[in-house]
């Protein structure tokens, strides 16, 4: 029975990370403001917001970590919270890459918005999902986006490119009239991938590379981003 029910969520899970119906009721997303654009990344200001967050260790794999993590936020939403209350989907599902410690491998963390209205509400996930609310503070982060499915071998290509552009973009521009260094990028080198389509689209997909800018922009609003 335990393996039925687990098969039924897993697939639910596969084919609706999100669902894309055009009936649906419209997804809800942070919000940001873009305050900078290059033809090959963006930097956008994200209001302050919360996600519901899943960790995990053990696994040097992308593909399983999100797997596992969106499996224990899909039960959260689906009632499995203090008040049995369902929430809906939000976009997008991150995954952040942290090198915490070089003793455990990486960590990895799951994450679905939580809009303002679910976080009155208050809703627990049940302590065996062993969910935490992330709350992040008003700060920029670079982004550069790319299409088709985000995968163990092909994100770490479009985080290096990234990199390349944030570096280029260091060396030879210029933004601030008073010539301070325009951006930094988070310490740690961690870095998160947003998944913005449920695995059933096989075209048209959008995903992005997100790295924190800890300084710089601060004529458009970005202030540099503190580690909680
Ligand atoms: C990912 O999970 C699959 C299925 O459980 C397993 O065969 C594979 O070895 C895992 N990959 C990594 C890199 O852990
Ligand atoms: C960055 O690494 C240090 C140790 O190297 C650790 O204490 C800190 O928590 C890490 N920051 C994040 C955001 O993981
Ligand atoms: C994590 O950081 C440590 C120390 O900086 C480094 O030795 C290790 O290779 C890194 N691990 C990964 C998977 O990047
Ligand atoms: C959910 O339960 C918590 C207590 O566990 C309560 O404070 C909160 O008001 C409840 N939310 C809703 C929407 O019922
Ligand atoms: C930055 O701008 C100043 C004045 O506009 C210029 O003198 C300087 O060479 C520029 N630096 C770089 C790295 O482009
Ligand atoms: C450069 O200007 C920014 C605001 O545009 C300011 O925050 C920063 O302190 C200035 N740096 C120097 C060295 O004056
Ligand atoms: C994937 O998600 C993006 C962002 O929400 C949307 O613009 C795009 O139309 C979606 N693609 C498909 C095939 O639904």
């Amino acid at each position: 029975m335990y393996f039925v029910v687990v098969a039924i969520v897993y697939l639910s899970i596969i084919h609706n990370l999100i669902v894309p119906s055009s009936t649906a009721r419209s997804i809800e997303s942070p919000q940001y403001t873009v305050v900078y654009t290059e033809s090959d990344f963006e930097v956008r200001l994200y209001k302050e917001c919360s996600w519901m967050s899943a960790l995990v260790q053990g696994t040097t794999s992308f593909e399983n970590s999100t797997k596992d993590g969106f499996h224990r936020l899909y039960q959260y939403i689906h009632g499995a919270n203090l008040n049995s209350t369902k929430i809906p989907l939000s976009a997008p599902v991150l995954t952040s890459i942290i090198n915490a410690s070089s003793s455990h491998g990486l960590d990895y963390y799951v994450m679905i918005y939580q809009s303002p209205k679910y976080e009155r509400a208050s809703l627990q996930p049940l302590p065996e999902l062993n969910l935490q609310l992330n709350k992040w503070k008003s700060h920029c982060i670079a982004i550069r986006k790319f299409s088709g499915f985000a995968k163990d071998d092909n994100i770490d290509k479009e985080v290096e490119s990234l990199r390349n552009s944030l570096n280029k973009h260091l060396s030879s521009n210029n933004m601030s009239s008073n010539g301070t260094v325009p951006i930094t990028v988070d310490k740690n080198s961690s870095y998160t991938i947003a998944q913005y389509n449920s695995s059933r689209h096989l075209t048209g997909r959008l995903n992005e590379v997100w790295i924190n800018v800890v300084l710089g922009f601060t004529a458009e609003g970005c202030l540099p981003y503190q580690e909680e």
